[in-house]
């Protein structure tokens, strides 16, 4: 079944049945990629472009590797280097690259809604590959993904997210996944880092992180993103790291076995010690191995809406 949308522009927007159908579908593309021939045919007739308007390295080199292993055409694009440098806008930016006969956009943009408002401006698929402080679909996509794998299921797990949830895209789309899938959703970080609207969408708010560690399942922590603070959240890293960095004393102290996941890049020493980042509580690098697998199923079910000719 393709999914019930063209677009993918955030997990708010999707529903319950489409999240599944996602992740039943990427348990079949992670068996694709651990094959020794790791590519299937299934998007030959498609063309895509990743569109990259800010840095990145897991989102832009995971969704190409699911384009190539989905056999799909790929182009890539980066503003740094492009006519937008002069002066191009958005949409006349995005406008020309359809023009070249492109299928779907992936794009990640430093702007909360740049996504949607291409969506309704233009008529290819887009899927969102972070939008400024706002959402990154894939990201929670593979990180349900891998709590799943990990543990047979989501319903009921509790999950606490700590550190800038305030200027985390990954923080909401997370919540907004792991609330339609049945989990049990906290946050944990400096109150100025949390931001007030919090409780409306059901989370606890921790303001220890011991406190949050002793209750949860899996701890997804996050980078202290200072490039996006206009003022300053706390005194200084090493006071953050003090009260709320994970170390393995900490997880020490818990007596019990929790999960540790981090949508990277980790800033090693801040938000986590290397001895926990590197540890057997962690499964970071499989939250990347996932991330194609997710990205393929994806791909994949908002292709089979092009090829079938639904949303034209
Ligand atoms: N997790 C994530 O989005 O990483 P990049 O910024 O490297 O893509």
């Amino acid at each position: 079944m393709p999914l019930s949308t063209k677009h993918l522009l955030g997990i708010k927007e999707i529903s319950e049945q489409d999240i599944w159908q996602i992740l039943e579908t990427a348990v079949r593309f992670k068996e694709v990629i651990n094959r020794p021939i790791k590519k299937v045919p299934s998007l030959r007739d498609i063309t895509i472009a990743n569109v990259f308007f800010e840095n990145s390295t897991r989102t832009r080199i995971s969704f190409e590797l699911a384009e190539r292993r989905l056999s799909a055409d790929v182009v890539n694009f980066t503003a740094s280097s492009s006519s937008v440098a002069k002066g191009e806008t958005l949409l006349d930016t995005i406008n020309n690259i359809l023009a070249m006969k492109v299928d779907m956009i992936v794009m990640r943009h430093p702007s909360p809604g740049a996504p949607h408002f291409l969506a309704k401006y233009v008529n290819a698929s887009i899927i969102n590959a972070g939008d400024g402080t706002h959402e990154h679909p894939t990201q929670a996509l593979l990180d349900v993904y891998s709590i799943q794998e990990y543990f047979g299921r989501i319903q009921g797990i509790k999950v606490v997210i700590v550190g800038d949830i305030m200027h985390s895209r990954v923080a909401l789309s997370n919540i907004f996944a792991l609330k339609k899938l049945g989990a049990e959703v906290a946050v944990c970080g400096p109150l100025s880092l949390i931001p007030r609207y919090i409780s409306t969408l059901g989370v606890h708010v921790f303001e220890h992180v011991q406190q949050a560690l002793l209750w949860c399942d899996v701890a997804n922590v996050l980078r202290i993103q200072l490039e996006r603070q206009k003022v300053k959240a706390f005194p200084s890293l090493r006071e953050y790291a003090l009260y709320y960095g994970i170390n393995k004393e900490l997880l020490s102290s818990l007596n019990k076995r929790i999960l540790i996941l981090h949508p990277g890049p980790i800033n090693r020493g801040i938000e986590l010690t290397s001895d926990v980042a590197d540890s057997e509580h962690s499964i970071i690098l499989q939250q990347v191995e996932n991330g194609v697998a997710i990205r393929m199923a994806v791909l994949y079910l908002l292709a089979e809406n092009i090829q079938i000719g639904n949303f034209q």
